[in-house]
């Protein structure tokens, strides 16, 4: 196996990372009242140490009231908060290792189980279930809570931000027809005119942050409620959705999806990384099962994943389809896994059970 191209250094404008992987957000719920205290930031350090290249924490919400669906995910905002998080990138940074905080607003979810309710109503694009429909004034200040969120982490030393517009939150109700019914500037009948929301969160970003910033934003096709539906079904539409972004100041663009190796249009073997590379020039993640047999959504079932082979990844990095990738239960389960890849230690991966979500290892 030559790995050698997973392991060259990744230069970006505020990134400048050791190798190619990237520990993939996930929500590990373990902040109490929305602050990260030392466990989370051991767990980040850890993964620094196993030489992971950058690290994107798990989704952190902006200052909004109901940003948040529960209570112990951390929040971006409250002073106790922002302290917590110094610790986590202090910690990350001295280990050598890059990280971003990956900013979140959830939308109009479903009330958490445990009868927990954020101190106002939810919101999204427009009124759907127990959520309300965004005002002028509740956009506009969302906006600039991205924008202020941004300007914190640039200032803490966090080397990027990542704008999670993927998997059914927030600014991807924005994205979808059958959330967003807003007849206004924010809403149309095409992908491209229902992308402003996410455009001008983009803009205010770039403008607080200045132009050498990198900025992420992740996106995907699907959503939790429906994994088989498309956004962009064609390249001509995902060109559509993607470019203005470009062009309002996204530098990488971390394509979600399941399983990486899968070709997003018929015609192409390439992934959804590998198309938004091609058409918007822009450096992309790709994600999806790397190193494991099942994919993320066997959490739902309880089904364990095996470790299998990387030599797939390892032959389209080879072909340039993609710049970084993403790693997120191989490395929820092990801090070590990248230091295993580099050593050729294969026979050590630990594999992802159910298990590794109740603990910070
Ligand atoms: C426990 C868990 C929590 C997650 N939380 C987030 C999140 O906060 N933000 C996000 O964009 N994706 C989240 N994801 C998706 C992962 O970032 C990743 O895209 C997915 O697990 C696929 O990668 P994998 O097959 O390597 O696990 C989560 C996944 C898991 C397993």
């Amino acid at each position: 196996m030559n790995i050698e191209n997973l392991f060259r250094p990744f230069r970006l404008k505020s990134l400048n990372t050791r190798n190619r992987f990237v520990m993939s957000p996930m929500t590990r719920s373990c902040a109490p009242s929305g602050v990260p205290e030392s466990d989370v930031a051991n767990y980040y350090r850890r993964r620094a140490e196993g030489e992971v290249g950058l690290i994107i924490s798990e989704g952190t919400v902006i200052d909004r009231p109901s940003s948040a669906n529960e209570p112990d995910v951390p929040d971006f905002y409250k002073d106790q908060s922002l302290a917590g998080w110094q610790k986590v990138v202090d910690g990350v940074l001295s280990a050598g290792g890059q990280m971003a905080p990956q900013l979140w607003h959830v939308g109009i979810q479903e009330n958490h189980h445990s009868g927990w309710l954020p101190s106002a109503p939810f919101e999204g694009p427009s009124g759907i279930g127990n959520g309300k429909a965004m005002t002028d004034a509740d956009i506009a200040d969302t906006i600039s809570a991205f924008g202020r969120a941004a300007v914190q982490a640039k200032k803490m030393g966090f080397n990027s931000v990542e704008v999670q517009g993927a998997h059914g939150y927030l600014v991807d109700q924005f994205f979808w027809e059958n959330t967003n019914k807003r007849t206004d500037f924010f809403g149309g009948k095409t992908l491209a005119e229902r992308s402003r929301f996410a455009i001008e969160i983009t803009k205010e970003i770039r403008k607080e942050t200045g132009e050498d910033f990198a900025l992420m934003m992740r996106l995907s096709q699907w959503r939790f409620s429906d994994f088989h539906s498309k956004l962009a079904k064609s390249p001509a539409e995902l060109e559509s959705w993607l470019m203005p972004l470009a062009d309002a100041g996204i530098d990488i663009f971390h394509c979600s999806t399941r399983r990486f190796w899968e070709p997003e249009f018929v015609g192409s073997e390439l992934n959804l990384a590998g198309w938004a590379k091609k058409l918007t020039g822009k450096a992309t993640i790709t994600v999806g099962s790397v190193g494991l047999d099942n994919d993320v959504t066997t959490i739902f079932t309880g089904e364990n994943s095996s470790p299998v082979s990387i030599e797939e990844l390892i032959r389209r990095m080879d072909n340039n389809e993609f710049d970084l990738v993403a790693v997120g239960r191989s490395l929820l389960a092990d801090p070590y896994w990248v230091q295993k890849v580099k050593e050729n230690r294969l026979a050590e991966f630990r594999g992802f059970n159910k298990e590794a979500l109740g603990r910070l290892v």
